[in-house]
């Protein structure tokens, strides 16, 4: 009881600033619903957080486009509800005032009487490590009232400049972009936007805020000043904690920025299955979504795509060019070159799905082949199949969708259709160039094609010639 009690008193309240509509990225999706690596960037975060300090109680700060942004986060599931809230920012006028709507909250009231001290994060940090996070929310020192995260960057333009006593003293304050005098605008630490507080100084330092700046916002850096007064009169100090991979903390505010974010994330996505035991010919022409699943021993070829919930078992081989998304392949199957596998499919073990080949909603047994040029969509194909050279299921009547069923052992011609819902039953034969309209019964042999009539000699008069 005793111990339940002392880590409930530890937990970190978190507030992630999410409210702003994100003007530069000329959208109309609220920003921190932009996705990286096929997820929003609000989730990846969310998840970082979650994944460091599974106990965190975290207020999701929403404005602009809020509905959405509450609807993404409760069904993403990855906060538990009891542990998420939602603090409406009616209107946007600054980071400082996106904190205080929620320290001046209900939550915020909480918080402060709990004693738990306050991580506070952007939303559009999409990169953040859970060991940044993990440092970040360690304990305080006795008298520190924040400790602030900063970086250094190359080319730091855009970002809130972190002033000093001197080169390398006390930090003093925090100035923007816009605020900042030509000098200041040398210098190459950097504030990142994330901060751990001890939550009563943080509601009472918000409640002091100005707006006197050249945005006319209430600037949640301008708390830092205010640590570093009190600092300087001995009630209390700022730890600065200096991250030194700065690609961490690239901030996405426009779609370039986000093109950046996504494809060091997909780089760290392939690097992570890589050293898992995923051979990846081409890693740079490759992309693998955060919510992939890939088993060691299997290879991917160049200019792959493998988006959503997609899983691929141990040995298999996804050839060049294929597309791959919400789907499961088997154990030592192989997959195109320049195949498309849309949601919903299910390939087993040892089956090889072509060149051009699509399948949409189908779940192929094992040991099939589906080598060319073939459509398979609300398609049930059993294990030890044979499908030819073009074939289509003639799944959609306008209306709805149809099921095709094919049994194990069967073997389809080259250039067949079948007109859905049909079966093709267990170890049948369909002759090349059927159409098949009825079902087939097991061990059948089906031809659907008009006979053939040679007629001798018609040639040569049919052409006109003597
Ligand atoms: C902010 C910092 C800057 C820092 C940079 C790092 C301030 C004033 N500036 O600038 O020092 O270098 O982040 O990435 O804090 N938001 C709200 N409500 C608002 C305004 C913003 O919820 O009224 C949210 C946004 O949705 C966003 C986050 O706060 O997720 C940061 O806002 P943004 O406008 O991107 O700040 P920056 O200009 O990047
Ligand atoms: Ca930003």
């Amino acid at each position: 009881m005793a111990r339940s009690l002392a880590s409930a008193a530890a937990a970190p309240a978190v507030i992630i600033l999410a409210a702003g509509q994100g003007k530069r990225m000329k959208s109309p999706l609220p920003k921190v619903l932009h996705r990286v690596a096929g997820r929003p960037m609000i989730l990846h975060i969310l998840a970082a957080v979650m994944q460091s300090r599974p106990e965190a109680n975290i207020a999701v700060v929403v404005g602009h486009g809020r509905d959405e942004v509450e609807r993404v986060v409760r069904e993403s599931a990855i906060v538990p509800v009891e542990q998420l809230a939602f603090i409406l920012q009616d209107e946007q006028r600054g980071t400082g005032h996106a904190a205080r709507c929620a320290m001046d909250s209900p939550w915020g009231a909480a918080v402060v009487r709990s004693k738990a001290p306050v991580l506070v994060l952007p939303g559009d940090l999409p990169l953040l490590p859970v060991a940044l996070i993990s440092q970040m929310c360690e304990g305080l020192g006795r008298s520190a009232t924040l400790r602030l995260l900063t970086t250094e960057l190359s080319n730091p333009t855009g970002y809130g400049r972190v002033l000093r006593r001197g080169k390398s003293g006390p930090v003093l304050r925090i100035v923007e972009e816009r605020d900042a005098k030509p000098r200041e605008k040398e210098i190459r630490e950097v504030a990142t936007s994330i901060y751990f507080f001890q939550g009563s100084f943080l509601k009472s330092a918000l409640s002091r805020l100005s707006n006197k700046n050249s945005q006319s916002e209430y600037y949640l850096t301008d708390v830092v000043e205010q640590a570093a007064r009190k600092a300087r009169s001995g009630a209390g100090g700022i730890e600065v904690l200096m991250w030194s991979e700065s690609g961490d903390l690239r901030g996405v505010n426009d779609p370039w920025e986000l093109a950046e974010a996504g494809e060091m994330l997909n780089q760290r996505i392939i690097r992570r299955w890589a050293l898992e035991g995923v051979r990846f010919d081409s890693p740079r022409s490759t992309w693998v979504e955060s919510t992939v699943r890939l088993a060691c021993g299997v290879e991917v070829q160049p200019n792959v795509i493998l988006r959503g919930n997609t899983t691929v078992a141990e040995g298999a081989v996804i050839k060049a060019g294929s597309v791959i998304e919400d789907s499961a392949i088997g154990a030592r199957s192989q997959v195109g070159p320049y195949a498309h596998l849309r949601p919903g499919s299910e390939v087993g073990e040892a089956s090889k799905i072509g060149n051009f080949v699509e399948l949409k909603k189908a779940r192929i047994g094992s040991k099939t082949s589906i080598a060319h040029l073939s459509y398979l969509g609300d398609a049930e194909v059993g294990s030890r199949v044979n499908i030819g050279c073009g074939f289509v299921t003639c799944n959609y009547d306008g209306k709805s969708k149809h099921v095709t069923r094919i049994e194990d052992d069967a073997f389809v011609g080259s250039d067949c259709q079948a007109v859905a819902p049909v079966t093709i039953g267990r170890g049948s034969y369909i002759a090349s160039g059927s159409t098949i309209t009825k079902d087939v019964e097991p061990e059948a042999l089906a031809f659907a094609r008009s006979r053939q009539v040679n007629k001798a000699g018609y040639a040569r008069r049919y052409k006109g010639s003597t």
